[in-house]
């Protein structure tokens, strides 16, 4: 969608697909790097035997996998698609040790000793982004900045959180005034963060290692076997960087996780270029309040999140340009894309042992919207882990630890599992398939069972089995971007039934998919 804003404020929209974000656009990604398209790498079609095998090439594995290699070990990374196709594309890419108001949180239910690792791993990733970019040369845009946790309502909380990031050695600053184009009551900030181009990093550093791409992981076992569909990894360890992982059992993550969303648009124009960056990066505490950084000439704007399936805003994209034209009223939308994260009930990721019965096996993931930091600092811990060294501040992150401040969320996780696993068969919103319009979604029985169903404008009918194949739940029709989502633990399907998002493994296809007579 090109959206663009006029002076009486209405909207007019000039046709380009929602969804593409700026980073994976050729004329940013490539252009610099002399290449014209993404470089092909070949699918896994034979035994092979390595150290490690890295599942899953977004940062966190491709990272995992550089400092390995670096070290010494041969190291084989595969992915489903391709590397930087998941989440990482969709980033906002900032790389900050400021994760909303993590410290005082922290401080209060995990004390100063967890505090003051969480803080420490933090800063040393974002210290290892700039020794690596510097180190190989990456023209990646990078470019250190401060960054802000802003409020516009509540000053005593941001206070606190000064307070507790300068306890666990963190020299933040209480701010009144910032650049933002409205008046904030109060800031905290952190010096000497960074942004940069996700993707052009993660291409360069990808280039050294071993890929194979559009591998299609079946089956993991203790016995240190990745079995694909037409290949087997023989390794000593292996590492799982899946965004969500996908082994339920040991482990457990589904029970302790789940997925929301959240919408960014870049915009351009006249308002842009005359505010001339905002020489910072910038995110409301209020959670329903808005993200913003720069780019080039573009300023990202991020907002209107909500748990994946559930509360889906038919409007989130709307939502976003009206506060654009508010701030920004010259300003023309040029991309739309949105993004996805796991979040863990105590805001902590997972990075460690996958499970106590699995020593070989290891896991990063709950990156609760933080993933540039939270992929290096797992890089960081499961490669020492790896190499036999004990990291110093790996006991925060420790998967299987007890989440006490974390007891509200998981209950409340477990509640809108049982609530929807019981209502699977009951909810079926049309009595017939033409009562759907036009651009619309519902659910019908059929035989019996419970289908989705999604009309196009030239009446086409494409239906899905709305049961989420990982652990049966129902899924719900997402307006915004027409998909099939699942309130449990976040998979996604498109509105053929395509997968689009895991934990889920297979897609959710139809036996009758048929045209409208
Ligand atoms: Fe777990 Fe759907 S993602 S049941």
């Amino acid at each position: 969608m090109n959206t663009i804003w006029h002076g009486n404020g209405t909207v007019e929209s000039t046709g380009q697909e929602k969804g593409e974000s700026l980073w994976i656009q050729k004329q940013f990604r490539y252009a610099d790097q002399g290449a014209k398209e993404p470089v092909k790498r070949p699918v896994l079609q034979e035994d092979i035997t390595t150290d490690v095998a890295v599942i899953g090439a977004g940062l966190a594995g491709v990272l995992t996998a550089y400092m390995l290699q670096e070290q010494g070990f041969s190291v084989v990374l595969v992915d489903y698609k391709t590397v930087g196709s998941g989440m990482t594309k969709n980033t906002t890419a900032k790389i900050s040790s400021q994760h909303n108001l993590i410290y005082h949180k922290l401080l209060t239910y995990k004390g100063e000793e967890r505090a003051w690792e969480y803080a420490s791993a933090n800063q040393k990733a974002i210290e290892k982004f700039e020794e690596i970019i510097s180190r190989q040369g990456i023209d990646c845009d990078f470019q250190i900045l401060p960054s802000y946790i802003y409020t516009l309502d509540n000053v005593l909380k941001i206070e606190q959180e000064v307070q507790a990031a300068r306890k666990v050695g963190i020299s933040a600053v209480l701010a009144k005034e910032t650049t933002l184009p409205f008046q904030v009551k109060a800031a905290v900030r952190f010096d000497h963060q960074a942004q940069f181009h996700p993707l052009k990093f993660l291409d360069a550093v990808a280039k050294q290692l071993t890929v194979y791409e559009h591998t299609h992981v079946t089956e993991v076992r203790d016995d240190g076997t990745v079995v694909t569909e037409q290949g087997r990894i023989n390794a000593k360890s292996i590492v799982i960087t899946t965004h969500y992982p996908f082994i339920n059992t040991p482990g457990f993550y589904f029970f302790r996780m789940h997925q929301e969303r959240q919408y960014v648009i870049a915009l351009e124009g006249e308002d842009i270029d005359k505010k001339a960056g905002l020489g910072g990066m910038y995110l409301d505490a209020d959670p329903q309040g808005y993200s913003f950084r720069n780019f080039k000439n573009y300023l990202l704007l991020g907002g209107a999140g909500h748990r994946t399936g559930k509360s889906n805003p038919p409007d989130a994209y709307v939502k976003l340009e009206e506060a654009a034209g508010k701030w920004y009223p010259k300003a023309n939308v040029v991309y739309t894309w949105s993004n996805q994260d796991c979040m863990t009930p105590d805001s902590i990721p997972y990075i460690g042992r996958y499970s106590a019965n699995t020593p070989n096996i290891y896991v990063a993931t709950g990156f609760n919207k933080w993933g540039m930091t939270s992929s290096m600092v797992s890089a960081m811990i499961i490669s020492d882990m790896i190499a036999g060294r004990k990291n110093e501040f790996q006991k925060v992150f420790y998967p299987r630890r007890l989440m006490l401040s974390g007891s509200k969320e998981l209950l409340k996780d477990a509640a809108v599992v049982t609530i929807n696993l019981l209502s699977e068969h009951l909810r079926i919103t049309h009595d017939r398939l033409r009562d759907i319009g036009p651009g619309e979604a519902g659910t019908v029985l059929k035989d019996g069972m419970k289908i989705g169903v999604y009309r196009d404008k030239y009446d086409k009918y494409y239906f899905v089995t709305t049961k989420c194949p990982h652990l049966g739940c129902s899924l719900e029709w997402n307006k915004n971007e027409l998909t099939w989502d699942c309130p449990c633990h976040g998979s996604r399907f498109d509105y053929r039934g395509n997968l689009i998002s895991n934990p889920a493994m297979r897609d959710v296809f139809d036996a009758c998919q048929r045209k409208k007579k």
